[in-house]
């Protein structure tokens, strides 16, 4: 297995000015940057592997270099918040699946939010709606959300744009990466679809799970024995159907681990919809069958995005295996697929041990995801 070439491969663009770009007999736009060149480049995504489904990029913002990268910077940069002192990275560290590590996340002045934050591993291929309830459909219209949410970057977008029209490196990149040619032209769509073009850009497929699955040579050669086994707990179902069986797989499956469904999976007991503390699908749909429900997560990496569900409220993968086999809280919509199982303390290990193997090295140490400032 030549692992160099599911690596990232390329980053070269390819010109393409003639689509995008000025012609070059056309007279230049007014403005302050108009001198600068705007040759955008296509941003190549890795090859991703056949079983993975289509990324689908909006029309009116392609991945170019330029825009990554500006989307790259901002993403890395406290000029976001209120007072500079939290950016995006803050609350989604690449080290932590760009996770933060807390259960609920904090805010600029330690303002204590109400969800915990979100993996980004694959965002892009979440298309059923974002963020644990699914408010909002797209990465563009997602990045506007932190920084004017009062209880993460507390800014205005006001503030935001004035502060980048008057810096010295951010007027040239969106030159760059939008073809503006007056830094007068700065605006919130901009700044929306270069955070959405770098968040589309963070593909994760190099974890031992994509090794071990889909014809990649027998799963013998990559998984020990006891993540085999825990596969097999995590995915199949018993061969007795009476047999109590953890299948995971219902919800949590593919290149993807998920679904991209919404479910309630027990964590809180409901006798009616409002019982729910944190309503999730039900409170955008205002279906009394949504209330309690969330978006099924992707579970890769894990092992390092503890603790776990939309308030955390699972310190460690061990919480988390108990929650599920004791068969969760009774509410009318429980999933059918949640119910008591029990596992000896070696089939515990076991799942646990599978559940490892869906962090991707690579993708938590891939420099083109890190933080551009401390290179
Ligand atoms: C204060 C911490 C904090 C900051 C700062 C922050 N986020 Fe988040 N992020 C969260 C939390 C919490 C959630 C989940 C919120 C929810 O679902 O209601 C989230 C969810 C997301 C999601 C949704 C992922 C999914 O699978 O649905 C994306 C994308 C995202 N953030 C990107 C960003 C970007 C881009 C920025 C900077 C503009 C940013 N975040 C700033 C805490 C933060
Ligand atoms: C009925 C569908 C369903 C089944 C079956 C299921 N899950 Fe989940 N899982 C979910 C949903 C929905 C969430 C998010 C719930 C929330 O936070 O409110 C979740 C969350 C998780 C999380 C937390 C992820 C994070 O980022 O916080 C882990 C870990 C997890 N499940 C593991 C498992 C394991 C292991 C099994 C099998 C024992 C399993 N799940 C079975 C639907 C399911």
């Amino acid at each position: 297995m030549n692992r160099g070439s599911w690596r990232w491969s390329m980053m070269v663009g390819l010109l393409i000015a003639g689509i995008w770009g000025c012609g070059g007999d056309e007279p230049q736009p007014a403005g302050d940057l108009a001198d600068i060149p705007y040759v955008p480049q296509a941003y190549l995504l890795p090859e991703l592997p056949y079983f993975f489904p289509d990324l689908s990029v909006p029309a009116d913002n392609p991945l170019t270099v330029d825009g990554v990268e500006l989307g790259r910077y901002l993403f890395y940069d406290p000029i976001l918040s209120v007072d500079s002192t939290l950016s995006c990275a803050g609350c989604h560290r690449q080290e932590l699946g760009f996770t933060d590590g807390l259960a609920l996340s904090e805010g600029v002045g330690q303002t204590i939010g109400i969800r915990n934050a979100k993996p980004l591993a694959n965002v892009g291929f979440f298309e059923k709606g974002l963020f644990w309830d699914g408010r909002v459909q797209t990465l563009e219209e997602l990045a506007l959300h932190p920084i004017e949410d009062p209880l993460e970057m507390k800014n205005t977008l006001e503030n935001l744009i004035a502060d980048l029209q008057v810096h010295p490196e951010y007027p040239a990149m969106f030159r760059k990466a939008f073809g503006i040619a007056d830094r007068e032209e700065i605006s919130a769509p901009l700044i929306a679809k270069a955070l959405g073009q770098f968040t589309r850009t963070l593909v994760s497929f190099n974890a031992k799970y994509d090794y071990a699955n889909w014809d990649r040579g027998p799963e013998t050669q990559f998984f020990s024995p006891s993540e085999l086994r825990g596969q097999k707990l995590f995915n199949r179902e018993p061969i007795d159907p009476d047999e109590p069986h953890p299948g995971c797989s219902h919800c949590h499956v593919g290149p993807l681990v998920s679904t991209n469904e919404y479910a309630n999976n027990g964590l809180d007991e409901a006798l009616e919809p409002v019982d729910f503390p944190d309503p999730g699908l039900g409170g955008i749909t205002g279906k009394p069958s949504d209330f309690g429900k969330f978006r099924v997560p992707s579970l890769r990496n894990v092992a390092l995005t503890a603790p776990y569900m939309h308030d955390g409220r699972f310190a460690t993968l061990e919480e988390v295996l108990d929650h599920y086999s004791s068969g969760g809280h009774y509410a009318d919509n429980l999933d059918a697929n949640i119910f008591p199982f029990s596992l000896t303390a070696q089939e515990r290990e076991d799942l646990l041990s599978f559940l490892h193997t869906l962090t991707d090295t690579v993708f938590v140490q891939e420099p083109a995801y890190g933080n551009p400032f401390s290179e």
